[in-house]
């Protein structure tokens, strides 16, 4: 994690939040190659969620809702973690991460080692609170969205109508949620601010488990297609009311766990992160749960009409939510390699290289002059850069000599590097290096964007 943590710092893919106010916990910047990795997450996720899909629509919801939906949602009464400080170094804990904490009296702080300072857990609510208007009082105050579903829920009648919907069909969202995590961490894998991928899938009551194992395995897929992570980095933990198990590897390091109170059961796609297997999404069946909470409070019918069978009934919800933060760190972890290979001379070198599938991959091109002194190749360099952009993300650089521009985009993972020598001014053809296989073809410049295009898409 050090050495991912190190990278992205380097190479401007996250800064810490304020930095130059020393940061604040829990919130990261996301710099010039972090916004493009995170785009292309998110295009991905859309591609495959709505784009593909006939029965998959996208809304993009405000960010602070009438407080009456964190009310009916159980937000307001129960989005709770259990606390403790200790009473010697004042730190804060989140109890139930630390081994023995049922009897807080009997052990010692993680922190400052001593016994019998850790005060009863008590609850601490995660929404984080603000006031709208200009008057502060009890009637102003609103959240921030703590995931961005429940607006799938009050908007699903509006979306059902305007767009004539049957059932099944589901409503899909990104967007950014905040949490007053007590604990962040594990750089950007706990954050108070974050961005989500969630999407409601609302189904006939009775066929929930059908789509709930249908989801789980679409999503699965997902993770093993687009983002290339290998079986043994990833499995499911299956948490039912009254069982939790694995299905995949390590099937004993497992720890108990209830569903959250809407959900029937929960399938958790976990990765296997430096710090051990953790979440990466949540597949959870949440019944009729929302949109009864909505209907109920907000005297609202949320009813389906079903044309065929003539039933009238509150659609059940299988919800498969991920975290873009989450991905962007698998990415990261799952495609970094350190290889040794040969260097011009024959000597022996290391390179350090993201091997991203090339739809995640910040920039698909490099674009280099061999010789930065000669103006005739600057020229032709800068115009085929120039003209690249108008496909994809692609770059020029002349800061260095060729060996050191490749490793510097290998380090950031671009499929693609060209280089424009005193021979293309002749044949008018340029140099492309496959970044995984370091091989080198020729090929005519006017060519390049269409090879290119095809490998990239
Ligand atoms: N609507 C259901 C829901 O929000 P969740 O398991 O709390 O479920 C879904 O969150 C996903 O959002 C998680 O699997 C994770 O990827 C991401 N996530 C949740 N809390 C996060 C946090 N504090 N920082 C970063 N990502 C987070």
């Amino acid at each position: 994690m050090e050495t991912i943590v190190s990278l992205c710092k380097r190479r401007g893919f996250i800064f810490q939040g304020s930095d130059i106010y020393g940061g604040i916990g829990g919130f990261w910047d996301y710099g010039p190659l972090g916004v493009e990795l995170k785009n292309n997450i998110k295009r991905a996720w859309w591609r495959a969620m709505v784009q593909e899909r006939d029965d998959i629509v996208g809304i993009d919801a405000a960010i602070i809702m009438n407080p009456l939906v964190w009310r009916a949602s159980g937000h307001e009464a129960t989005f709770t973690d259990l606390l403790t400080d200790c009473k010697n170094c004042r730190h804060r804990f989140r109890a139930d991460k630390i081994k023995g904490w049922e009897e807080p009296e009997k052990i010692a702080c993680p922190n400052c080692g001593m016994r019998g300072q850790l005060t009863p857990p008590r609850d601490f609510n995660l929404l984080f609170k603000t006031t709208v208007g200009p008057v502060a009082d009890e009637g102003s105050i609103a959240y921030l969205r703590p995931e961005t579903a429940q607006a799938m829920f009050v908007q699903y009648r509006n979306v059902q109508e305007t767009t004539r919907k049957k059932l099944p069909f589901g409503i899909a969202q990104q967007g950014r949620s905040f949490r007053n995590e007590i604990v962040h961490g594990d750089f950007i894998f706990r954050d108070r601010e974050f961005e989500q991928m969630e999407m409601e899938f609302f189904v006939k009551p009775g066929t929930e488990d059908e789509w709930h194992d249908y989801w789980k395995e679409a999503r699965l897929n997902w993770w093993k297609k687009t983002l290339n992570v290998s079986d043994e980095h990833i499995r499911i933990k299956v948490i039912r009311p009254d069982r939790t198990y694995i299905e995949g590897p390590d099937p004993d390091d497992v720890q108990v766990e209830k569903p959250p109170h809407y959900s029937k059961g929960n399938y958790d796609l976990e990765y296997l992160f430096p710090m051990g297997w953790s979440e990466i999404e949540g597949i959870a069946s949440r019944t009729n749960f929302d949109l009864s909470a909505h209907a109920n409070l907000s005297g609202k019918d949320l009813s389906y009409f079903d044309d065929e069978t003539k039933e009238k009934y509150i659609p059940y919800v299988v919800e498969p939510a991920m975290g873009v933060e989450r991905c962007f760190l698998v990415a990261l972890l799952e495609h970094y390699r350190e290889e040794v290979v040969a260097s011009k001379d024959g000597r022996e070198e290391k390179r350090v290289v993201l091997k991203f599938p090339y739809a995640l991959a910040p920039y698909k091109a490099a674009v280099f002059p061999l010789l930065r002194n000669r103006p005739e190749l600057v020229e032709m360099a800068r115009n085929l850069a120039r003209d690249l952009k108008t496909e994809m993300m692609a770059t020029y650089d002349d800061t260095g000599a060729i060996g050191k521009l490749y490793r510097r985009q290998d380090e950031i993972g671009t499929p693609f590097c060209i280089t424009v020598d005193v021979q293309s001014l002749d044949d008018h053809q340029v140099t492309l290096r496959d970044r995984d296989s370091m091989e080198q073809v020729r090929v005519d410049v006017s060519q390049v964007k269409g090879w290119l295009g095809e490998r990239v898409k």
